[in-house]
């Protein structure tokens, strides 16, 4: 059964009839990798695998959730002391909170939902569903939200309700991708354009070493206290106005481990204007160059990758893909890959056999569909 119908059927069986169905995608990001929560550039897509939730008022001043994926109920008011136990549920309950706070009258409401992002992959499962139920308590309980203030309310539903410092990234491309276009995002103004997005002749592919990545308890937060710190020593906001050699002029002030941090974000507020011009004209070598010192610097500087990412990335390159790195928050999760046509049999045909060959199971592969943002079905 297609997850729709999978979602509305249960709904039916649990609640009865008359739901409405959203849904809201997850996320690649092709460049600009922990540069949102220092107010530089990120060049996020959603993919075609996302989150649907049937919803409808019931009337009172509870939430009847059923994770359909967990096979689990949970109920909770809407008063902040009523916060669910199940983590699932707490993305559920922060995103009413948030909305509350905004000023949107939101009531009881009965939902099932289920997703098909891979969890822990990186591709921002939990802005899927946060985004879900931000676009479809704003509709079915008559908010006056725009598009931004829904990717807010997610993005405050991590920091308030799940212990993530998260940046704007995920929840921005959840609400506003769009199909066949990756968006070019500065964190700092909002200011966003669409880019289309469909290089002739290459592939993109996501590869997922399926090794668990976990942000809430992760040290996802250490490294944006980092940032914070160092940007502070410069006496500026945030890492987006510094320059290499603003950074080397206080190396003896700070610690090496956060200087190696905000070495890393400035070279990749960088990066991504590269990928931009070279996209502009039609260069993917150069794009593929920079995901390369992306995932390096992800390495070495930042130490968010893994043995196994790394094993993927350098695999990729002896197999002449043009570009890989690892993708998102981190610790875990999958490489995104920009493969020319020609050599796409071999890679993924080479990189299970190696990989598993190493660690005893293969990766999962995800070729990439760039798709639409949060929607009523
Ligand atoms: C996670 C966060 C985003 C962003 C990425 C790294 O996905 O939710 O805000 O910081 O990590 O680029």
């Amino acid at each position: 059964m297609e997850m729709k119908e999978k979602v509305a059927s249960k709904f039916e069986e649990l609640f009865g009839a008359g739901a409405t169905l959203y849904a809201s995608p997850g996320r690649i990001n092709l460049i600009g990798e922990h540069t949102d929560y220092n107010g530089g550039f990120v060049f996020p897509g959603a993919v075609d695998k996302g989150i649907i939730a049937a919803i409808k008022p019931n009337g009172s001043d509870k939430v009847r959730a059923f994770s359909i994926d967990m096979n689990e109920m949970a109920e909770f008011g809407l008063r902040e002391e009523d916060a669910p136990a199940q983590s699932w549920a707490r993305y559920i309950f922060g995103v009413c909170r948030e909305m509350q706070k905004r000023g949107v009258k939101v009531g009881g409401f009965d939902t099932t939902f289920a997703g098909d992002v891979p969890l822990g992959a990186g591709m921002s499962s939990s802005a899927a569903l946060e985004s879900t139920y931000a676009f479809a308590l704003n509709e079915l309980f008559d908010g006056n939200i725009d598009k931004f203030e829904l990717a807010r309310v997610g993005q405050a539903t991590e920091h308030n309700y799940c212990g993530v410092k998260c940046g704007i990234m995920d929840q921005f491309a959840s609400v506003f991708g769009k199909k066949g276009n990756l968006m070019r995002l500065d964190c700092r103004s909002m200011e966003f354009e669409y880019f289309p997005f469909d290089p002739k002749g290459y592939k993109l592919v996501l590869l997922d070493s399926v090794v668990k990545h976990e942000l809430v308890g992760s040290p996802y937060n250490k490294r944006r206290e980092s940032c914070e710190r160092v940007a502070k020593a410069l006496g500026i906001e945030t890492l987006r106005d510094a320059e290499m050699k603003d950074l080397e002029a206080i190396k003896d002030k700070i610690s090496d481990e956060d200087y190696k941090r905000a070495r890393y974000v400035i070279g990749e507020k960088q990066r991504v204007l590269d990928v931009c011009d070279a996209l502009e004209r039609g260069d993917y070598e150069t794009v593929g160059k920079r995901m390369y010192e992306t995932h390096w610097g992800m390495s070495k500087d930042y130490e968010v990758s893994c043995e196994e990412l790394d094993f993927l990335a350098t695999v990729a390159e002896e197999c002449g893909v043009t570009g890989s790195r690892i993708m998102g928050g981190g610790f875990g999760g999958c490489t995104i890959n920009l493969v020319k046509d020609e050599v796409y049999d071999h890679f993924i045909a080479e990189a299970k056999k190696r990989f598993n060959e190493k660690y005893g199971h293969e990766p999962k592969v995800y070729p990439v569909v760039i798709s639409d943002g949060s929607r009523r079905l």
